[in-house]
């Protein structure tokens, strides 16, 4: 929620100046956890030694040194990227060490569990390596991974690493963005994109290896293509499947696929100090900042690696430590760089992180737990965590996904921590106390699997012919409840028959990179004649952050985005910005006129023409709907009718089936407006501080009752 983030920014800058007055230190905030920990960790205690570098954390002086994990100590190298060439960071890698003996490995078995420290080079090295080794000869060498951002930024430095344009013999795939060509032969992609490939090539055939990354991330995605692969192994005697994870669960991969084998890189870490916060942290954001200054105004050497949960946390935490920065400019003895990194950041903006501060001045990368374990930003010695995660939740109880902030796990904390002592010896600063850690942080992260929404996947599967999905081989499988649940919104949106089979519906909403009610309303608007306008909506919201708001300039911004509102619908209010961005030559000055990214708009234009690609070859016609506006809504309404909310008193909304609270998002265009139609439906339900709908379109209540006959009836008030 902008509106709040941005007052509680304001509001945070008063607070610490009436702190800094008080001169309340808050480094007595801290206790540190003692042989406790250690315990917990099951961590040998070092011998407690003076640390020179460390004079200025005097407060600190009780300090016991853990090493998280008890590699072998190594020369300090934390300034190595400065002076080596791409090939020596590339032999100074712990995976370098033992590269033969990994491939004699891998010649030997078709499937190897491969473990190693984050950062000891599996994800940039083990593909050259299979490369190297003549396997690509065969085939392309395929490495998924789970987040977009990680499959990016890795094969562009592979690219580099290879002396290669990105794109060429190294390239990458993430959905609506294919950055390859014939010529390659390291393919980096989403595991999502993997999956997709597999719908039209069940044994992946153009690969002679894949290397499923970050398995202990337990992705969705990843999840349903370990059951795949493990039989497409068997099909394929020639394919080499190699799945890699931080640390962890290796037994568990090894069982999963028949006791293969497993190898594990020796790692090569340093000690990290873990500090608890001694009290309760009502507002992390608050609470990481003045760590980051505090660490910042202390001197020690070394960046900054905070965590937040999301993207509103990140940007606020950013701007407010900016702006701390800039009042407390006088006593600062280094600049500070402040860099945020989420999925949705352009990606010119998310390379930065990775560059190195120019000499004097100190890094502070803000992240989401991007950087837990699929980037790795050299440097870092301070880590601030302030122990939450956003995850996306599905709800079988009320039927729907919903996306709020979860404690982490403790084995995430760990990883957190861990990536203050990868460089050099470093501090993690936990916002959080040491018994919130051991009695309100689940051991692990519940799999992804077992807690959302699965109707892609069921309806990919289907279409694989995977007919009983509850014997699927699932290395932890779902809850019942929540594939009979995703079956149901599938049989609802005409996806399943009644017997559970495919129907033709169903089958071409496969076709789609979409989620099942998107490609749905894509279906829908071809039959009512608005697919001109679904295809241009249903691309805005397939590239989130359209509109952007500068601080400093909110009112402006505002003000602006006001000018595209369509009252009845935010559906609407994107269309009318995209055909508008038409009107003017697809102009990028006139998006940054409007405060809307000119990278966002393009990237919709690319996505709409993949839909459309993909629409012809469905034989769907595309055809405007003129002036008939209602029809556009009605077609929002054959997709979304399982989302409605109605009305209930002034400006509140109760969802239709369950009755739950639901609110307009500030930003929406029918917030305020005065205009407040009986029923909407929405495309997602947020939680931040309440539920909140985003995307919402007026709807007419016969609408819900044609279009939903399975939920809704009208009835004749007397
Ligand atoms: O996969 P794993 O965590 O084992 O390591 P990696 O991602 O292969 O990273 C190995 C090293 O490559 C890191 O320590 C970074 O120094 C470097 N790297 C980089 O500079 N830029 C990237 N985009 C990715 C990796
Ligand atoms: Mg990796």
């Amino acid at each position: 929620d902008m509106a709040v983030c941005a007052r509680n920014g304001s509001l945070l800058v008063r607070k610490y100046r009436e702190q800094k007055e008080r001169k309340k230190s808050q480094r007595k905030d801290w206790e540190l956890a003692g042989s406790k920990l250690g315990n917990i960790l099951g961590i040998k205690k070092e011998n407690d030694k003076e640390n020179p570098d460390e004079g200025d954390e005097s407060d600190f002086k009780s300090s016991q040194r853990f090493s998280q994990h008890m590699g072998k100590k190594n020369e300090a190298t934390s300034d190595f990227a400065k002076s080596k060439t791409l090939e020596q960071q590339r032999q100074f890698l712990p995976i370098y060490a033992v590269k033969e003996e990994l491939l004699n490995i891998i010649r030997d078995n078709n499937i190897v569990v491969v473990i190693g420290e984050t950062g000891s080079g599996k994800t940039t090295q083990l593909a050259q390596y299979l490369h190297e080794d003549g396997y690509s000869k065969y085939g392309m060498i395929g490495c998924t991974q789970p987040r977009r951002v990680a499959a990016m930024s890795v094969a562009k430095r592979v690219s580099e690493e290879m002396g290669v344009s990105l794109g060429e013999e190294v390239g990458y795939a993430i959905r609506f963005e294919d950055v390859t060509s014939e010529k390659t032969i390291l393919k980096y992609m989403t595991d999502g994109i993997l999956l997709r490939e597999s719908l039209r090539e069940s044994d992946l055939d153009t690969y002679s290896c894949i290397i499923m990354d970050e398995a202990h991330e337990r992705s969705l995605n990843t999840d349903v293509l370990f059951g795949l692969l493990r039989d497409v192994v068997t099909r394929r005697r020639d394919l080499k499947l190699i799945v890699t994870s931080a640390t962890m669960d290796a037994e568990k991969f090894c069982h999963f696929f028949g006791n293969v084998p497993n190898y594990t890189i020796p790692g090569r870490t340093f000690a990290v100090d873990i500090l608890f916060s001694k009290n309760v942290v009502e507002d992390y954001v608050e609470a990481a900042v003045k760590q980051a200054l505090q660490i910042h105004v202390q001197g020690r050497k070394g960046d900054i690696l905070c965590f937040m949960p999301g993207q509103e946390d990140i940007e606020v935490t950013c701007d407010t430590l900016t702006v701390f920065y800039l009042s407390l400019f006088w006593k600062m003895l280094l600049p500070l760089a402040v860099l945020p990194i989420y999925s949705q950041l352009p990606s010119d903006l998310q390379a930065k992180i990775f560059q190195k501060a120019p000499d004097g001045i100190r890094k502070c990368v803000v992240a989401t737990n991007i950087a837990e374990t699929s980037l790795t930003v050299d440097g870092i010695a301070f880590v601030i965590d302030p122990g939450f995660c956003k995850l996306k939740v599905f709800n079988s109880r009320i039927g729907m996904d919903s996306l709020s902030v979860f404690p982490v796990s403790q084995a995430n904390a760990n990883q957190r921590s861990g990536r203050a002592g990868r460089t050099e010896s470093g501090v993690a600063y936990r916002l959080y106390t040491l018994n919130q850690y051991k009695h309100e942080m689940l051991l692990a992260s519940v799999p992804e699997i077992q807690r959302t929404n699965l109707a892609n996947v069921v309806l990919l599967l289907k279409s694989l012919g995977v007919q009983d999905l509850l014997k699927f081989h699932f290395m932890d499988p779902p809850p019942q409840d929540n594939i009979l649940n995703s079956m149901y919104q599938l049989w609802i949106l005409g996806a399943l028959d009644n017997t559970g089979a495919l129907t033709s519906c169903g089958r071409s909403m496969v076709e789609f990179p979409l989620d099942p009610p998107l490609s749905k309303m894509m279906i829908v608007a071809a039959e009512m004649g608005c697919s001109a306008e679904i295809l241009i909506i249903v691309s805005m919201l397939s590239v989130p952050a359209i509109f952007y708001r500068p601080t400093g300039r909110e009112e402006e911004s505002d003000t602006k985005r006001e000018k595209f509102s369509v009252p009845e619908s935010d559906h609407m209010t994107l269309l009318n910005v995209y055909q508008q961005w038409k009107t003017n030559g697809y102009s990028a000055t006139w998006c940054n006129d409007h405060f809307i990214h000119a990278k966002a708009m393009r990237k919709v234009r690319e996505v709409r023409s993949q839909l459309k690609e993909i629409a012809d070859q469905q034989k769907m016609k595309i055809v405007s709907a003129g002036n008939e506006w209602d029809v556009i809504r009605k077609c929002i309404c054959a997709a979304y009718f399982h989302h409605a909310a109605r009305l209930k008193g002034i400006g509140e909304y109760v969802n239709v089936r369950t009755g739950m609270p639901c609110h307009l998002h500030p930003t929406s265009s029918l917030f305020g407006m005065g205009f407040t139609p009986d029923y909407v439906v929405y495309h997602e339900l947020v939680m931040t501080s309440k539920e909140y709908m985003q995307n919402v379109t007026a709807v007419e209540g016969e609408w819900l009752a044609e279009l939903g006959p399975m939920f809704y009836s009208v009835k004749e008030s007397a």
